[in-house]
């Protein structure tokens, strides 16, 4: 039997088997509103297989979208939006979860087809931005942020604990904290965005304290017996790779004696100019580090799209889930492409029955 189609369980909630779509932004939304396109898009991917699927970073506030087509989840009605989604999902046979985010510095920018870049400071479309400090991260996103006051960082904070609640009430059952990608808690973490001379800034403890206070504050408001699990990066490939990933265990372990429940582990993305090295499966070794060294179930996503490389993740205990995102844009049928290419007999168990019953005979 394959690693890859064994069922999960974390918390209360079972997962059919091991893979699982990882947030995607799909930049469609006006004003935060989950629409028609993003209930198309989510149903597609959960009747695919997978056994779970993950709902985009979702702001927490305004001010933190990555692009005025990001959704948001600080208003009521946007959860209600977001509820057919949910229940879409879930009537696909997979578990509905969602990212809450805050895109921090890189916030305010252009959709990627229409630039990837900071809307330019005169446009009304975009915003002021927020950081740790007043540094921008440089490239297409010049914008130089403001720097966070103690007020700002206790509004956040609180900004994720209302979204955390409303996620639950737009009928969530698996929630990520955004912690990764160079967006606002990636920029605290990093000594090379956080130049605080303040609590929040300086040693490891106190880089990693925004990240902390927040899960710890999201923790009590989401329910004890659904997965609350966190996206870090964890790794920068900035040359001192050994040192930030010793720094981020020991954060990741203190994440877990906070009630997380699982670590993605994910890449930095928080200065530029790096060289990232990209190949299939590359980040399966240390994601198997972290889980080892911080002892807490793992997810990683970027290139286990190929069934083999994710079946011999799950396999070698790299990884408790495999994420896989672009080939699922190219097929959101993936899971059963995977079972068919693993070789699985009567691979078409792995779809809903509608289509099970007939697809068995091919
Ligand atoms: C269109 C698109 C949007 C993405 N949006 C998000 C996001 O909202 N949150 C996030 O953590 N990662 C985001 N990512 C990264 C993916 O979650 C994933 O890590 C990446 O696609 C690598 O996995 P893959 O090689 O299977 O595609 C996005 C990636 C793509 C292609």
């Amino acid at each position: 039997m394959s690693a890859l189609f064994q069922p999960f369980k974390l918390k209360d909630v079972s997962l059919r088997n091991r893979i699982a779509v990882p947030p995607m932004c799909q930049y469609m939304a006006v004003d935060g509103l989950a629409n028609d396109w993003h209930l198309s898009h989510y149903a597609g991917m959960a009747r695919g297989g997978a056994g779970l699927v993950i709902v985009e970073a979702t702001a927490v506030s305004p001010e933190g979208r990555i692009t005025p087509g990001c959704t948001g989840i600080w208003k009521d009605q946007q959860a209600q939006a977001f509820a057919p989604v949910a229940r879409a999902i879930k009537a696909a046979g997979a578990v509905p979860g969602i990212q809450i985010a805050h895109a921090g510095r890189k916030a305010s920018a252009n959709r990627p087809w229409e630039g990837d870049d900071h809307i330019p400071e005169n446009d009304p479309r975009g915003w002021q931005t927020i950081a740790p400090s007043a540094i921008a991260y440089g490239k297409g996103l010049p914008k130089q942020p403001r720097a966070m006051t103690l007020d700002d960082i206790a509004r956040v904070r609180q900004d994720f604990v209302d979204a955390a609640k409303r996620a639950r009430e737009a009928g969530f059952e698996w929630l990520e904290l955004h912690f990764a990608h160079g967006y606002l808690a990636q920029t605290f973490f990093s000594a090379h965005s956080n130049h605080r001379n303040d609590i929040y800034g300086g040693s490891v403890q106190n880089r990693g304290r925004f990240l902390l206070e927040t899960l710890k504050a999201v923790r009590e408001v989401w329910p004890e017996n659904l997965p609350l699990t966190v996206r870090f990066g964890v790794i920068e490939y900035d040359g001192r790779d050994e040192q930030t990933l010793i720094e981020s265990i020991g954060l990741v372990r203190d994440f877990k004696a906070a009630g997380m429940d699982m670590i993605n582990v994910s890449i930095g993305f928080t200065i530029a100019d790096v060289s990232i090295p990209w190949a299939p499966g590359f980040l399966g070794p240390i994601a198997k580090r972290v889980r080892q060294e911080a002892n807490s179930p793992v997810s990683a996503a970027w290139g286990f799209g190929t069934p083999d490389v994710a079946e011999h993740a799950i396999k070698e205990e790299q990884l408790d889930l495999a994420m896989v995102g672009k080939s699922h844009l190219a097929n959101p049928h993936w899971a059963y492409y995977a079972a068919k290419t693993l070789g699985i007999e009567h691979a078409s168990w792995t779809l809903p029955a509608p289509y099970a019953h007939w697809l068995a005979r091919y």
